[in-house]
């Protein structure tokens, strides 16, 4: 085990909690989404708007790829990793998953006013309910940790995912490398 992997809906909160996490536990922080418009000099929606989704999700397997790839990090990843199954041993491979978990409504508030999202838009909020539903038993399938976040603040989420990764890493101490 060597990362930290962190997944879930948008809006659940995975690139603020990862970050503290990574600040917290020192650890690198990495995510895929920062990872691909790096590597493509385009912005998530544009890619979406101009090459498509099917196009999007080939960048993101390769960009979670290069990021499993390292060692000592918290990995935040887009809400869409689950829906390729070919990343599902990808994620197991980059380290223990933990799943942030929140309702379709705490989602829905934390992404109010945002238009960066391709799939989850406001006058859309039908299908982003659904897609929201129909990713949950993927969610869980995936990750080995799952991390109610509804009632939490990003630092008892944070604190929360150190203490149980480290009892999942076995002795109550950390073995990530680092
Ligand atoms: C997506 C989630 C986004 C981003 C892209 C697709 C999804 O990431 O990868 O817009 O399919 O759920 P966040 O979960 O960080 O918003």
């Amino acid at each position: 085990m060597k990362n930290i992997v962190l997944i879930g809906f948008m809006g659940s909160g995975k690139t603020s909690v990862g970050k503290k996490i990574a600040e917290s536990a020192c650890l690198k922080f990495t995510d895929v989404d920062a990872e691909i418009e790096k590597n493509s000099k385009m912005k998530i929606k544009d890619i979406f708007a101009r090459r498509g989704e099917n196009y999007f999700r080939v960048l993101e397997t390769a960009a979670l790829k290069k990021v499993a790839s390292r060692a000592g990090a918290v990995i935040s990843t887009g809400g869409g990793i689950i829906k390729m199954r070919r990343n599902f041993p990808l994620l197991k491979k980059a380290g223990v998953v933990v799943y942030l978990k929140n309702s379709f409504a705490v989602s829905a508030r934390r992404l109010e006013g945002k238009d960066d999202r391709p799939l989850f838009r406001k006058d859309n909020i039908k299908s982003a309910r659904q897609l929201y539903k129909s990713r949950l038993a993927l969610y869980k399938e995936a990750s080995d940790i799952t991390v109610v976040t509804d009632k939490k603040n990003i630092d008892e989420a944070a604190r929360l995912i150190i203490k149980k990764t480290e009892n999942f890493f076995g002795t109550g101490k950390s073995k990530i490398k680092k």
